[in-house]
């Protein structure tokens, strides 16, 4: 054999076998004039020896580093999961700081119910969460449930009745069924009705301060497995926190309902005194309420829209009838003391104790006789000075005054209420309101237009409900019908006439 190979078949044996053999092996095979070269071989193979003890050695070091960090990894995913727990634990208490949030933010009880109601769902992680309120005078529950973007549908149930919602009402308990359909106490006549299909159950009484039942908070379907003991603790905690502000919501719609009462009875004494003119306030309210939701104005402003469009003409009680009442045209003089009514509207109301959040009212609704380029009465403020709310009621009364019966005129043809509207874009009115007007479903228009008046009840208004304003007017105009706008020209002329005489006289 070859002393390469025999040295590289002793090497081989080294790197495999132990230090001892190899040794023994590299002696024999080498002999004399091979010293330089048996010498650097065996530093070779001493290096080569001290290998596996370095490996060995790195391979723990290795090996406790990996232990080490699976430990650290295995730690953090402890931690991780317990965060995960805790959150989870937290999930009900943020759901509860959530709805209490919304006591500062939400007075109005629809939208509070919709909050606490969402809030509820995704609390108990549950599919369905109705919180029924107790009328008291009817002795009913009641629940609203939402209907996509059409708003929401109140459902009444009674007291006295087999829903487990009245049961829980009565007794005052808490009432947990983790399979409805083995309960006697479930009628499945409601998933019938409904097309839904109950499987869990739990109720919870809503009490008032004095500890007397004012409503039941029902959730429906815990997403995994039936409501636990935990669920009641945390739903009756949501309870009793909802309940104060459900009262305070309904304490709070009662004086607005007072308030409302009280404005439109006030409105109504001005329109009152003359028949004619009678609803004019009411319905300049409506309009403006229709193009203000047209324009997104928010809920707040809404609300001072509603007030001041209601209140508008208020000073028009510091104006002599005869004037009021004149059949004819007004002479300079008497058209001055109309005029009037717009600043004495600004002093009575600004006598009122309007809340902050309505004190823009008196202001706004003494400018709806403001125009866009300054010609307009009492202050003669232009554009932007003007309050866009003031600008929409602005629109609503000139459109309500020209479509009402007048002393000296019937009912304005519709196709010359458009044209004057038209022609006040930009210099009388702000072309967005118009614009707002125009575009509203006109079903609506004509619902307000013709409240308060004896019309032909036959005319079916929801046939209108697919055509706009704008094209109802194009279509009276002679405007071609589209599919589905047959009749209704004729059937607009037989409303908007209807018990007027023939023969009309042209506003002049
Ligand atoms: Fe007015």
């Amino acid at each position: 054999m070859a002393k390469g190979s025999q040295a590289k078949q002793a090497k081989g044996s080294q790197t495999q076998g132990s230090q001892d053999t190899n040794v023994g092996h590299g002696g024999q095979v080498d002999h004399g004039g091979h010293e330089h070269e048996s010498a650097s071989e065996h530093e070779t193979s001493a290096k080569t020896l001290s290998q596996p003890k370095l490996n060995q050695t790195d391979l723990r070091d290795i090996e406790s580093e990996l232990h080490q960090r699976e430990i650290v990894l295995i730690e953090r995913e402890i931690k991780s999961l317990r965060l995960q727990e805790e959150l989870e634990r937290l999930r009900p208490l943020s759901g509860l700081y959530r709805v209490v949030k919304s006591m500062a933010t939400e007075r109005k009880l629809d939208a509070l119910l919709e909050t606490i109601t969402r809030e509820t769902q995704n609390m108990l992680k549950c599919d369905r969460c109705s919180v029924f309120v107790l009328d008291q005078e009817k002795s009913e529950l009641w629940t609203q449930v939402a209907q996509g973007l059409v708003g929401a549908r109140t459902i009444r149930i009674p007291m006295s009745g087999t829903a487990i919602v009245s049961h829980c009402a009565r007794s005052g308990k808490i009432i947990n069924i983790p399979d409805a359909y083995q309960d006697e106490r479930f009628d499945p006549a409601v998933d019938k009705h409904t097309g839904y299909k109950t499987r869990s159950v739990l109720c919870v009484p809503m009490r008032n301060r004095e500890g007397s039942v004012i409503g039941v908070f029902q959730v429906l379907n815990k997403l995994a497995g039936p409501f636990t003991s935990e669920d009641e603790d945390w739903l009756e905690a949501l309870t009793a926190v909802a309940s104060g502000l459900i009262e305070q919501a309904q304490a709070y719609a009662e004086i607005e309902s007072f308030v409302d009462k009280t404005l439109e009875v006030l409105a109504q004494t001005i329109d009152k005194r003359d028949p004619l003119t009678a609803g004019h306030s009411v319905r300049v309210t409506n309009y403006s309420l229709l193009i203000g939701s047209g324009l997104d104005v928010i809920a707040e402003d809404l609300d001072v829209l509603r007030y001041s469009a209601m209140m508008h003409d208020y000073g028009k009680i510091g104006v002599p009838e005869d004037i009021l009442w004149k059949n004819g045209r007004l002479t300079p003089d008497e058209y001055a003391t109309v005029q009037k009514h717009a600043s004495i509207t600004f002093d009575l109301l600004n006598n009122l104790p309007f809340t902050k959040r309505l004190g823009a009212v008196p202001f706004v609704a003494s400018c709806h006789h403001e125009k866009l380029d300054g010609t307009g009465y009492y202050r003669g403020l232009r554009g932007e000075e003007i309050p866009f709310l003031s600008r929409i009621i602005a629109v609503a009364d000139v459109f309500d005054a020209l479509t009402s019966v007048r002393h000296y005129r019937n009912r304005m043809p519709i196709e010359k209420v458009t044209e004057i509207l038209d022609a006040g874009r930009d210099n009388h009115f702000d072309i967005r309101c118009v614009d707002a007007f125009e575009k509203l479903p006109s079903d609506r228009v004509l619902k307000i237009m013709e409240s308060e008046r004896d019309r032909n009840t036959s005319e079916d208004i929801t046939a209108f409900q697919h055509v706009t304003w704008k094209r109802l007017v194009e279509i009276i105009g002679g405007s071609r019908p589209k599919r589905g706008e047959d009749g209704l020209k004729d059937a607009f002329d037989r409303m908007y006439n209807f018990g007027l005489p023939k023969d009309y006289k042209p506003l002049d």
